[in-house]
C-alpha cells in the first residue's frame, strides 16, 4: 500500500486544506476554472478582484461553489478595487479567507475580521510585515521581487525576505516569488514559511485560461527572460521580456496604461500588445501540466528534498 505524502503546517490547519499550496490571485486568470482545479487538488484556489469586474467575480464565486466543496479564498487588490463596498461584497459572497494586497493593511483588516474572515496581507518588506501584524492580520503572504506582477520598486528576493520576516513575527507565512515545485517549496519551508503561493507556475497550468502563446513563452523562457519595470516609479512590475517590455525597461517610470491591451495579451496571445506579468521562475518551468499533476509532484518532491537534507544531517559526524 502506498501512502500519499502529506505536509501539515499551521496553514493547512488554519485553512482546512490538504496541501499548503496557494494559487496566486491574478487579474482575469484567477477565476473559477483555475481556482477550482487548485482547491479540488487539495490546495487553496483564490479568486481575483484586480480586474475590477465585480459582477463577473460574483458569478465566478457562485461557480466555485458548484465546482468544488473545498475551501477557497478571494484577493482584494486595494490599488485596483477602491470601492469601499468591497468588504461587504466579499462578506456577502460567504467567503471565509481573504488576502489583501497593494495597499494599507489597516484599511480593511478589522472590518473583515469582525465579519469572521481569516485575513492575510501581502508584504514585500519587513516594515510592511510588522505594520500588517500591528493591524491584526492572521497571517502574511511574503512576496519576493523575483515573482511576477506588481512589485515594490525596492525589490527584495524571497531568499532574503522570508527568513527575515519569519524571524520577527509569529503569524503563519505563505512564501511567494520564485516557487514552482517541490525543491523550491522545501526551500521556502526551511526558510520559515508555513506554505507557498505560486503565480507564474499557475499561469502555465493546463487549466489556466490564458492563450497558449503565453504558456509556451513561459516554457521557452530562460531565467533572465523577465524585466523589472518602473524601478523609479510605483508600482514596480515584473513581466516577460519582449521587444516592448525591453524598451520600457529603460524608462525611469511608466504609467499603468503601459499594461496595454490586456485581453489581447491574455486571451489572444498577442504578447507585444501589452505586458505579460511573469516571474523569473519561468526559467525553471519546462512543461505545461495540469494543476493536479503540479500539486501532486510538488508535495512528493518537497518530501524527497527534505528527506535528502535530513539524510545529510545523519551523515554529519558530531
Ligand atoms: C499575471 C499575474 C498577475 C498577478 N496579479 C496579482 C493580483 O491581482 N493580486 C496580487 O496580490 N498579486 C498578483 N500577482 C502576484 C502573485 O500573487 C504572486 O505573488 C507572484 O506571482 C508570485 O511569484 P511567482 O510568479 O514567482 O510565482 C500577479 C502575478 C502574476 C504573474
Amino acid at each position: 500500500m502506498s501512502v500519499e505524502p502529506v505536509i501539515r503546517t499551521r496553514l493547512t490547519e488554519l485553512l482546512g486544506i490538504t496541501h499548503p499550496i496557494v494559487q496566486a490571485p491574478m487579474g482575469w486568470i484567477a477565476r473559477s476554472q483555475l481556482a477550482s482545479a487548485v482547491s479540488n487538488a487539495g490546495g487553496l484556489g483564490i479568486i481575483e478582484t484586480s480586474s475590477g469586474e465585480l459582477d463577473a467575480i460574483r458569478v465566478e464565486i457562485r461557480k466555485m461553489r458548484e465546482l468544488t466543496d473545498r475551501p477557497f479564498g478571494v484577493n482584494i487588490a486595494q490599488l485596483f478595487v477602491r470601492d469601499p463596498s468591497i468588504v461587504e461584497f466579499v462578506v456577502e459572497q460567504g467567503v471565509r479567507f481573504v488576502t489583501t494586497s497593494a495597499g494599507d493593511p489597516r484599511k480593511y483588516t478589522q472590518q473583515l475580521k469582525a465579519a469572521g474572515l481569516t485575513v492575510f496581507h501581502v508584504v514585500p518588506t519587513l516594515s510592511a510585515a510588522l505594520k500588517a501584524v500591528d493591524a491584526g492580520v492572521d497571517g502574511l503572504v511574503v512576496e519576493g521581487g523575483e515573482g511576477g506582477g506588481f512589485k515594490n520598486p525596492r525589490d527584495v528576493a524571497t531568499m532574503v525576505l522570508v527568513p527575515l520576516v519569519a524571524s520577527k513575527v509569529d503569524v503563519p507565512i505563505i512564501a511567494a516569488g520564485g516557487i514552482c515545485d517541490g525543491v523550491s517549496m522545501a526551500g521556502a519551508l526551511a526558510l520559515g514559511a508555513d506554505g507557498v503561493q505560486m503565480g507564474t507556475r499557475m499561469v502555465s497550468a493546463a487549466e489556466s485560461p490564458v492563450h497558449s502563446n503565453w504558456k509556451d513563452a513561459i516554457v521557452a523562457a530562460s531565467e533572465t527572460d523577465t524585466v523589472f519595470l518602473n524601478r523609479f516609479g510605483r508600482p514596480g512590475l515584473r513581466a516577460l521580456r519582449t521587444e516592448r517590455s525591453e524598451r520600457l525597461e529603460r524608462e525611469e517610470s511608466i504609467g499603468l496604461n503601459e499594461l496595454g491591451d490586456m485581453p489581447a495579451v491574455y486571451f489572444r496571445g498577442e504578447l507585444e500588445k501589452g505586458l505579460a506579468l511573469t516571474g523569473q521562475v519561468a526559467g525553471r518551468i519546462e512543461s505545461i501540466e495540469s494543476v493536479a499533476t503540479i500539486l501532486e509532484a510538488t508535495v512528493r518532491e518537497c518530501h524527497a528534498a527534505l528527506d535528502r537534507a535530513h539524510a545529510m544531517l545523519g551523515r554529519t559526524a558530531l
